[in-house]
């Protein structure tokens, strides 16, 4: 934190953590939309999640492996995208060379890096050529343009065969991307099974879905995962935290449509609150700012050592809650604070 502070601009103030209080309503830069409600909301709502402690279980080593679009993650956590990045950020980096960093140390640490969509076109492809550098353990992120765009960019995100390609259909709501052109915005699910049926078999994710409704129209149309995420709070202000409505889309998309994976962001800080994520039903998490400030401070370094941190967390909750293996990981080994849940 203390080396990113002098390069990382005048919008993110590097905190130790990152809850989206010094930020508030900064965009451009990292905070949130109108009030900046959400992105606290966000994190204080896992913090109101108790872990229950039990050690009277036998067993094996840890194991915080787990499989995800036909690859073995190292643990359930992703790095989460981030377009424009000088813009929100300084300048000593940028969005090419943001992700580069991402994929390379998601890479070496056995998980995935998503990576953002943004204008110029030549950006995007640049960032896919990246991820066919590390293997196609990356994700390309499109933004809901109009169908010809997107089928042009999702054209392009194929051909350095990723595990998947997302797309954050919330964007719609980002005050930058009106009137955008190419223009973006909201998606029938008429419009969003074209797009899906587009990727030809690559796993599809829709990121930014925070009701069942919504949950179950993008796994009717196709797609291979949806991602429980308000952007961080920056695309609608006054709504839920990602935290309470997590466990009835988990609920309902793993009852009605078996394989379909639930993966879930914001404030997300720390490898309990990734294992608390797992118990309220998600699969797989995303860490989004937190990386990026890692990246000012100490580059390839300090995302590694950001997720060898999170992995380390992970195991020893998983250890003093009595799980063993990611799977094992269940409802009742976290319970609401008497004091409210955070709402
Ligand atoms: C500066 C900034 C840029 C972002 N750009 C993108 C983007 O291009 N695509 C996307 O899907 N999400 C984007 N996000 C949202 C994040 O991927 C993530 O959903 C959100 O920040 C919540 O996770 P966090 O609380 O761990 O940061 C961006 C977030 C920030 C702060």
């Amino acid at each position: 934190m203390n080396a990113a502070r002098p390069v990382i601009g005048d919008k993110c103030r590097a905190c130790l953590v990152c809850d989206g209080r010094a930020c508030g309503n900064s965009i451009p830069g990292p905070g949130a939309k109108g009030t900046g409600v959400v992105a606290r909301r966000n994190y204080d709502a896992w913090q109101h999640v108790m872990l229950v402690m039990d050690t009277l279980v036998g067993g094996d080593d840890i194991d915080t492996s787990c499989e995800m679009f036909g690859r073995t993650l190292s643990f359930p956590v992703f790095i989460g995208p981030v377009g424009d990045v000088n813009r929100h950020y300084g300048p000593s980096i940028d969005t090419l060379g943001y992700n580069r960093l991402s994929l390379r140390a998601a890479k070496a640490q056995g998980v995935a890096a998503f990576t953002g969509d943004g204008v110029p076109d030549e950006l995007f492809e640049a960032s896919c050529a990246a991820i066919g550098e590390v293997g196609g353990t990356g994700v390309p992120t499109v933004k809901p343009w109009s169908l010809d765009t997107c089928a042009r960019k999702i054209s392009v995100a194929r051909s350095c065969s990723p595990i998947a390609i997302a797309m954050d259909v919330d964007a719609a709501g980002l005050p930058f991307l009106k009137g955008l052109e190419p223009p973006a915005g909201p998606k029938s699910p008429e419009e969003l099974a074209s797009i899906v049926s587009s990727c030809e078999g690559v796993p599809f994710i829709v990121k930014g879905v925070m009701s069942v409704r919504g949950a179950i129209k993008a796994a009717q149309a196709g797609a291979s995962a949806v991602i429980v995420s308000n952007h961080g709070g920056r695309v609608l202000d006054g709504c839920s935290a990602t935290a309470w409505v997590l466990p009835q889309v988990a609920r309902a998309v793993h009852e009605r449509f078996p394989g379909v994976k639930v993966l879930v962001d914001g404030g997300i800080r720390s490898g309990v609150d990734v294992f608390r994520a797992l118990a309220l039903g998600a699969d797989a998490t995303l860490v989004c700012r937190p990386f990026v400030t890692a990246a000012y401070g100490a580059g390839q370094d300090g995302i590694e050592f950001l997720l060898t941190k999170l992995r380390d967390e992970l195991a020893d909750a998983m250890m003093m809650c009595g799980a063993r293996r990611v799977a094992d990981i269940r409802a009742d080994m976290v319970e609401a604070s008497t004091s409210g849940g955070g709402r």
